[in-house]
């Protein structure tokens, strides 16, 4: 492949999109990242070298992200609107401000590749439809993607993921199916792990998702995790106790690299919130992969 491909990180969070594309440094450089968190972005800025900025994607200029000249764009905008727990406003929620923003600039610079992830329940709200129809003049392929299944992962994190290439009308993206799932000793860190608290235990036991050292079965890890004791993600049954794992390791589940650092003035529940709302690395980095391939076939 000749030229680099240049990306932008929309909503970048702690970064699941830069880590993901750095095994793919030969072929693409990120040239951007935004996000409104003053502190995301200083985790962000302490992981990778391109520096995100802090900025409320609401009132983004196109002129600003024309002169970047960026061939991809990935975006991981808010979900709330559309989580099964929530209102489920879609395009009536005022937090799709942004992504609204982003896709009629997206129309008017016409970047090659506009890639988005998103919830389960994207794919039935207002918000694909108008990321299909406002987009003119892209192939779409959109979908749900689950590391567990696809990627031997052990804990569950399915989620809803869109590729739009520019003037490519016949997109075929075919996730793998895992062979194996991987146990969830393999994910330990050295780290401490907390005990539940007794009077958490007292009331919440029962309804808690346990596993063990050999499951290959945790539930999805929300940002509320060790916050709200139930359907926030596992905890491991250690003999009687039952322990909770630390952010290190739900980093871990999701494929976050050993040397990536929080800073020390994190909190362990912001760690917790911004894990939660990151990305499945292996996930990204197969998308990245069938984009590069797209890429490739193009410019032969
Ligand atoms: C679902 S998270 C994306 C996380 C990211 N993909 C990662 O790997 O950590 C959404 C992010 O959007 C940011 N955000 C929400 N509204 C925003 C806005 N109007 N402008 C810029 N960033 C915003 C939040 O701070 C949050 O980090």
């Amino acid at each position: 492949m000749g030229t680099k491909l240049k990306a932008l990180e929309f909503f970048c969070g702690i970064g699941g999109f830069a880590f993901a594309s750095k095994e793919f440094s030969e072929n693409l450089e990120l040239v951007g990242a935004w996000d409104n968190s003053e502190h995301v972005i200083d985790i962000y800025n302490r992981n990778h070298r391109s520096k995100a900025v802090q900025k409320n994607l609401d009132a983004i200029s196109g002129h600003d992200i024309a002169q970047l000249d960026a061939d991809l764009w990935w975006m991981s905008p808010p979900c709330a609107p559309y989580t099964r727990r929530g209102k489920q406003k879609h395009l009536a929620d005022h937090r799709t401000k942004s992504f609204l923003a982003l896709i009629e600039i997206a129309n008017q610079v016409r970047p090659k590749y506009v890639l988005l992830e998103n919830v389960v329940g994207f794919e039935s709200s207002s918000a694909r439809r108008a990321l299909k129809t406002r987009l003119t003049g892209y192939g779409f392929w959109d979908g749900l993607i689950c590391p567990r299944q696809s990627f031997g992962m052990p804990n569950r994190r399915k989620r809803y993921y869109a590729v739009a290439c520019r003037d490519q009308f016949e997109l075929s993206i075919n996730p793998p199916v895992a062979s194996t799932i991987q146990p969830c000793s393999f994910f330990l860190d050295q780290d401490v792990r907390r005990k539940v608290p007794p009077e958490i235990l007292a009331k919440f036991r029962k309804a808690m998702l346990k596993v063990d050292m050999e499951s290959t079965d945790l539930s999805v890890f929300t940002g509320a995790y060790a916050k709200s004791w139930v359907f926030s993600g596992s905890y491991l049954q250690a003999g009687e106790d039952i322990e909770i794992f630390s952010p290190r390791e739900v980093l871990n589940f999701l494929g976050f690299p050993s040397e990536f650092e929080w800073g020390e003035e994190t909190t362990a529940r912001q760690k917790y919130k911004y894990v939660g709302n990151s990305l499945s690395i292996p996930v990204v980095s197969f998308l990245l992969s069938e984009v590069l391939k797209i890429e490739a076939s193009r410019s032969s």
